[in-house]
């Protein structure tokens, strides 16, 4: 290990002024996670200031690491040692890892906001959040409405038999029937999944996704906690007495059991076939008639094919549909409209409904108080698309011919990036007609879904909104390839945390920088590198470069399948899309480093107190603490067979291993086993 450009500075306390005591204080919680957000408050720029934010930072990375671990041996072991026991996994936390870090000080900063004055420059839709999260905390004193208001909504609609007992009539009961009514007004996703997206050949529209719902693969490991809370809410909220709650919540597992047997484990590329409407229904018959349940959903005829995906999955549902009761079908489906009417922290709440919105009040206000941010890092994404443009034009890549490189760099110049939460263009008209009476929140409640389910039967008429508006709590990055965009959730743009003006540079390029080129290696991985610079699927890569760029991911293939994890072999996946994104990402990071460190004057220094480490080798302890983490046991086995991200222990040691520079920065043995004879290169 080269430790001669470390610097040992010690923090030089002075006297009891305040500040220090106020460090002292901070330092001493360092192991707890939130340990960054600690320091919202501290903004003055002295020096003091910015050491004291330094000894922090250096504090929590050496916290995670077990130091008595060679680098070179077991790099996972020697950055993350110590993770697990300080974030340990739990019962509600199946993972942990630095995006959860980085939630909580999102969380604790929307908190702030919604608590925050109601001021007569904010946006009429920030007005209407706001008073939205006030009728939220005043509707905790009127609980007795919650139940009036449910009970009332399910006996429009029919009644639920968990309800009505032995009154309720299953003959006026239609399953297609009251899929379709609960996915037209309040967008619940009952039997099937139900998307709008870009087309597959044509992106300019957007088409319908009907498919298998891939969160009941995660059924069978949670069903008993999932059936325990659906029996308390059964219980609580409509008031179902004690046996029925039970015996209701128990049925309804079962059923999201049966159903999940049919989810199938899909790849890219397999995903999905287009065809008719009709086509399908004679398929599946009388029972799971899709032409009619698009029909009554959307209130016209249509005609136009659709993507469908997991066909098993639909016979499976066809077969479950034949034998499963109308009343469990009934209550199996109403049961989706209960998570609304559930008393939740009034701020998550809030963030559900409204992502979009409370991502911009966060963007908003993290750019008053550091404006240079979203400049900053503009610039590094710059960086880093010309270090890869480098990277594809360098002799090693001679293998692209003239032709597909062009394509490939014509791709790359053309890949844009989206912060979540810094537009703010289509809220007027997206939430215009939304009414919020700050006396009536299940009402409000009612109202947001509602406009949200209205507003995807319109997104099938327009072109791409290009994320201007959304709905989900976004905690990592994303490649949008029908776009090809790159986007990143508004909780990375949160300083202090992976990178800061008081941190060496290398932290930044380590963290928030490949975490960008890992998503700008999507672009080019085994599944996009079909889909060009405009987003349509179409095949620009020459004959030869193909044979290569197979025989290159091949490499990646085999390696893979000979990791073990606790005892388990990974599977032989032919398809290599996360690796791929992990093996360029770094190459792309680093050489945006290397570039940006070769330029800086003699004088600054790239160096953490209290860790001997040079620059280069804290860019990558830096990007090897983002693969800290720790997963319940139970899901470990789960994870290597469901996801297509291989565990995060063998990623990292992975890219390390197969990115030469990481060994003459550590100056690894020829043996060490960090240190391979044969590396697997993409580009
Ligand atoms: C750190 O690594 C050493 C050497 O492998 C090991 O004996 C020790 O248990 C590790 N410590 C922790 C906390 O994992
Ligand atoms: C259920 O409704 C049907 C049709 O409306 C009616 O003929 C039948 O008598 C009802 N059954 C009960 C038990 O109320
Ligand atoms: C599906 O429903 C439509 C009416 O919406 C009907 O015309 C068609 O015959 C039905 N198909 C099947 C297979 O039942
Ligand atoms: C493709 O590779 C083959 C074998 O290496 C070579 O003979 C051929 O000329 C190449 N074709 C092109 C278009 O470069
Ligand atoms: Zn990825």
């Amino acid at each position: 290990m080269n430790t001669e450009t470390a610097r040992d500075t010690t923090l030089a306390m002075a006297g009891d002024t305040p500040t220090s005591v106020l460090a002292l204080a901070l330092l001493l919680c360092l192991p707890c996670t939130g340990y960054a957000g600690a320091f919202d408050g501290l903004t003055a720029n002295t020096p003091l200031a910015l050491e004291i934010m330094r000894q922090a930072k250096s504090a929590g990375m050496r916290s995670y690491m077990n130091q008595s671990v060679q680098p070179c041996e077991d790099f996972y072991a020697y950055a993350c040692g110590n993770f697990a026991r300080i974030n340990p996994a739990q019962e509600k936390i199946v993972t942990t890892d630095f995006r959860r870090t980085l939630l909580t000080g999102y969380q604790r900063r929307v908190q702030q906001l919604l608590n925050g004055p109601k001021m007569s420059t904010d946006s009429s839709t920030e007005t209407k959040v706001k008073y939205f999260y006030e009728s939220c905390l005043a509707a905790k004193t009127e609980e007795w409405r919650q139940r009036q208001q449910l009970l009332a909504l399910l006996k429009e609609l029919g009644g639920m038999p968990a309800v009505e007992g032995s009154a309720w009539n299953e003959s006026q009961f239609d399953t297609i029937e009251m899929m379709a009514m609960l996915l037209r007004r309040f967008g619940k996703q009952t039997l099937l999944q139900v998307n709008i997206k870009p087309g597959q050949s044509n992106t300019q529209y957007n088409a319908l996704y009907l498919g298998q719902r891939v969160d009941l693969a995660h059924v069978k490991a949670e069903h008993m906690s999932n059936q325990l809370t659906l029996q308390w809410m059964l219980r609580h909220l409509p008031g179902v007495s004690d046996w029925r709650a039970q015996e209701t919540a128990r049925e309804i597992t079962e059923l999201n059991k049966a159903l999940a047997e049919g989810v199938e484990a899909l790849l890219p590329g397999q995903r999905h076939r287009v065809r008719l409407l009709d086509e399908m229904s004679l398929d599946y018959g009388p029972q799971l008639n899709l032409t009619r349940f698009v029909k009554l959903w959307l209130g016209y005829e249509y005609r136009v094919p659709v993507h469908e995906s997991g066909a098993s999955y639909f016979w499976q549902l066809k077969k479950l549909l034949d034998r499963t009761p109308k009343r469990i079908l009934a209550n199996y489906m109403l049961s989706s409209l209960l998570v609304d009417f559930e008393m939740m922290p009034c701020a998550q709440k809030t963030n559900e409904l409204f992502a979009d919105i409370v991502d911009h009040m966060v963007y908003r206000s993290l750019e008053k108080q550091t404006p240079h941010i979203p400049g900053s890092l503009r610039r590094l994404w710059q960086e880093l698309k010309l270090a890869f443009e480098n990277i594809l034009r360098a002799p090693a890549n001679n293998w692209l011919d003239e032709k597909t490189l062009n394509e490939a760099l014509e791709k790359l110049k053309a890949m844009s990036f989206l912060m979540l939460g810094s537009r703010a263009d289509q809220f007027e008209k997206y939430y215009s007609s939304l009414i919020i009476n700050t006396g009536d929140y299940f009402g409000n409640v009612q109202r947001v879904v509602e406009l949200h389910a209205h507003n995807m039967i319109e997104d099938l008429q327009r072109a791409d909104t290009h994320l201007g508006t959304y709905h989900s709590i976004y905690s990592s990055p994303f490649y949008v390839p029908k776009q090809n965009l790159v986007v990143i959730p508004v909780n990375f743009m949160q300083h202090r945390y992976l990178f800061d003006d008081a941190y060496p540079m290398a932290l930044k390029y380590g963290t928030f920088g490949f975490l960008l080129a890992h998503e700008i290696a999507h672009g080019f991985d085994d599944f996009n590198r079909y889909i060009d610079a405009q987003g349509n699927q179409r095949n620009w890569w020459q004959h030869n470069a193909t044979l290569e760029f197979e025989q290159r991911k091949q490499c990646l293939v085999e390696q893979f399948h000979a990791y073990t994890y606790y005892g388990h072999r990974l599977l032989k996946r032919q398809t290599q899309l996360e690796n791929i994104a992990d093996y360029v990402g770094v190459r792309i990071a680093y050489a945006a480093y290397h570039s940006w460190y070769s330029q800086l004057p003699e004088m600054e220094s790239e160096v953490l107190p209290r860790l001997l480490l040079s620059p280069q080798q804290l860019f990558f302890l830096s990007m090897g603490q983002l693969y800290c983490s720790d997963v319940m046991s139970a899901w470990r086995l789960k994870n290597v067979i469901t996801d297509p991200h291989a565990p995060n222990e063998i990623r990292l040691k992975a890219i390390v291993s197969n990115f030469e520079p990481f060994s003459e920065v550590f100056d690894c043995a020829q043996d060490a086993a960090m240190n391979p004879t044969k590396r697997c290169v993409i580009y």
